[in-house]
């Protein structure tokens, strides 16, 4: 099946990118099935690529590889034999697969020591899902794997979502360690589990939490205030709306052997306004949330919340405390991100000192020509009253 492209293509795909909106088409050839690979050319028949076809989305072909090779089996486990080329890691628990950043756009794979957890966003990975077992058989030998492809983006695709296991079988709760410490990936709970993203910036607080007390809030199973506590905290406080992520901070302390911590489950945002009221305050806070916007079109609201957020944070903090911030939302750029802690600083009459800054580490990778793949923001920063 042949899909060409119009006359005038854009850069972006020219430059690398694999998206091809249903506008950048001219014509179809043959009447391909929908999930399928099919060949990308462009206005002077000149090969550009193999991709896969989704007749329901906006993105009509997302390319796979710019040679013109078979997509089976083989050419899976290469795209996996780079990907792993690329991280040159040995730690057991990391990002095999992200999605466009290694070239297989709509797949993320995760491995949790012995397990792996996989998340399927497109109609056209879900036909490869068979090499894609195989191959991950081959490779890892792991003890399960599960699948989690519970995102909203599926239903864009056509396709249902799906959560369990699809080799073997495993825990609930698949144990797995970072930086010395116990957690579980929770194959009920959000994205693949756990998030592997934030493991580096986590360290960052090494030298910050010694006999400190700390805030960890939007904590999901508390990655931030275990390693708080791992790293001397006097005591954590945990904060998260969801009472199951709360369950597991939990279960993670007790594997651990922490005891000096609370636990709250609750709107961060009310929370941390009740801090302010009651005087309750920190020497360290770190704030994770969500995604606030998907949409450019939802981008001013995601920065308002964002600098609300962190406005509330900086109130309760002691003089010279230490926030650690995070931004997920990929339509937020680095600068804006700074802009906003830097805004709340002056409506707080702070100073924002950034001794830090972190972004996704070498298993998330982000490719310049590909936007989409870069979303996480880190800043660690001291924030000092401009006057006492
Ligand atoms: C990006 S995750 C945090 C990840 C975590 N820091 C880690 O490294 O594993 C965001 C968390 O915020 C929680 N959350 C979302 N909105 C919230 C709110 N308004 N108040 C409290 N928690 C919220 C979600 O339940 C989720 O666990």
């Amino acid at each position: 099946m042949k899909v060409f492209l119009k006359k005038d293509i854009k850069n972006r795909i020219k430059n690398g990118h694999p998206w091809i909106y249903e506008n950048e088409i001219e014509r179809i050839e043959g009447i391909p099935e929908n999930g399928g690979i099919v060949d990308v050319f462009n206005h002077e028949k000149s090969f550009l690529g193999k991709g896969y076809i989704n007749f329901n989305s906006k993105i009509r072909v997302r390319i796979l590889t710019r040679k013109a090779e078979t997509i089976g089996k083989n050419f899976i486990k290469k795209r996996f034999l780079e990907a792993l080329e690329r991280r040159h890691t040995k730690e057991k628990s990391f990002r095999v697969i992200f999605s466009e950043a290694d070239n297989l756009s709509g797949l993320i794979v995760d491995k949790f020591q012995d397990y792996i957890v996989l998340e399927i966003n497109t109609l056209g990975i879900e036909k490869l899902k068979n090499h894609i077992l195989d191959v991950i058989i081959e490779l890892f030998n792991p003890k399960g794997i599960f699948e989690k492809s519970d995102s909203n983006s599926r239903e864009k695709e056509g396709l249902k979502k799906y959560s369990g296991w699809i080799y073997k079988s495993g825990p609930e709760l698949i144990p797995f360690e970072l930086n010395d410490l116990k957690f579980f990936a929770d194959t009920q709970g959000q994205k693949t589990g756990a998030f592997l993203d934030q493991r580096l910036n986590v360290k960052s607080l090494e030298r910050y939490s010694k006999d400190k007390v700390c805030l960890d809030a939007f904590c999901y199973t508390g990655n931030f205030g275990m390693h708080m506590l791992l790293y001397g905290a006097k005591y954590v406080t945990f904060l998260d709306y969801s009472q199951r992520a709360i369950d597991i901070v939990n279960l993670i302390a007790k594997e651990n052997g922490f005891k000096n911590y609370e636990t709250i489950v609750g709107n961060a945002f009310d929370i941390l306004k009740q801090f302010d009221k009651t005087s309750k305050y920190f020497d360290v806070v770190s704030i994770d949330p969500p995604s606030f916007a998907k949409k450019g079109s939802n981008k001013k609201s995601a920065l308002k919340g964002y600098k609300e957020i962190n406005l509330r944070a900086m109130r309760i903090l002691k003089n010279h405390g230490i926030l650690a911030t995070s931004s997920c939302t990929q339509i937020i750029s680095e600068e804006e991100f700074d802009n906003i802690i830097f805004s709340a600083g002056i409506d707080t009459s702070r100073i924002t000192r950034v001794m830090h800054r972190g972004a996704q580490p070498y298993d998330h990778p982000y490719v310049l020509n590909i936007l989409e793949t870069k979303y996480l923001k880190f800043r660690l920063l001291e924030i000092e009253k401009i006057k006492e």
